[in-house]
């Protein structure tokens, strides 16, 4: 039998779209931007380094509002988001066995998500690098590009501007790799598009057996 689970609570939804918009927005921008003799989506160059520096202040804005909601507001960032001993043990190799192998022979996800434990390991690790590591390096050095300037100093102090550069590029490949993946990874529900639909009504169906499914379930279900 089937049931719902109230997964993504609204602020968390519409952070991540703004967020998703954002991102390919600062990607299609930067690649005008980075490879301006080969790619021309937006006129011209000025243009384009406009909409990405708009870009990334959206994403810079949508990120506080994620932090905010997550630690102050639900206070649930730790709790979701940090992988457990035993993630980090079994449940890894547990969960990229499954993408890589027991998906392909019809075997069932080893992670159910409820509202206390949504991500599985992989999305844990994952997740957390992304928003707490690579999301506010980017938008750090991004700042950094847009203020040559007035922040002289620490452009120097971090190796100039070459370097920020650079690093600056190399972030923003680990994003597009991400994406990737990311967007691969979110069809893999019990149809393709059970999780984007989680990700825009917050609700996620999925099968239960009769015995859970009369007995206690945590969260909000119907
Ligand atoms: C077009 C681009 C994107 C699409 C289609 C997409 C799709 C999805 C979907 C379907 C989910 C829910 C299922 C899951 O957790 O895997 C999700 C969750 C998530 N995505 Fe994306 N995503 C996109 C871009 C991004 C970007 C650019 C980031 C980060 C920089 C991101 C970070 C996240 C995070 C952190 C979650 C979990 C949110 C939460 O419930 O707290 N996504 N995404």
């Amino acid at each position: 039998m089937k049931h719902s689970v109230y997964l993504t609570p609204m602020p968390v939804r519409i952070w991540h779209w703004l967020n998703a918009f954002g991102i390919v927005t600062l990607i299609i921008t930067g690649l005008q931007i980075r490879f301006p003799e080969y790619i021309n989506v937006f006129g011209t160059y000025k243009a384009a380094i406009r909409l990405h520096d708009t870009a990334g202040i959206v994403v810079s804005i949508s990120y506080v509002l994620w932090l905010v909601y997550y630690l102050f507001v639900a206070g649930t960032l730790a709790k979701l988001y940090v992988p457990t001993t035993e993630d980090i043990r079994h449940g890894l190799f547990r969960q990229a066995f499954f993408y890589f192998f027991n998906y392909f022979v019809g075997r069932d996800n080893p992670h159910h998500s409820t509202p206390e434990s949504k991500f599985n390991p992989l999305q844990k690790v994952t997740y957390l690098m992304i928003m707490v590591v690579l999301l506010p390096l980017v938008i750090f050095s991004g700042f950094m590009l847009m203020y040559i300037a007035p922040l002289r100093e620490l452009i120097l102090m971090v190796g100039g501007i070459k370097t920020l550069v650079g690093v600056h590029f190399l972030l923003a490949c680990c994003f597009c790799a991400f994406l990737f993946i990311h967007i691969y990874l979110a069809t893999l529900g019990h149809t393709p598009l059970e999780h984007f639909k989680q990700m825009w009504d917050g609700w996620e169906e999925e099968e239960v057996q009769e015995k859970l499914a009369s007995g206690d379930s945590s969260g909000t279900t119907h």
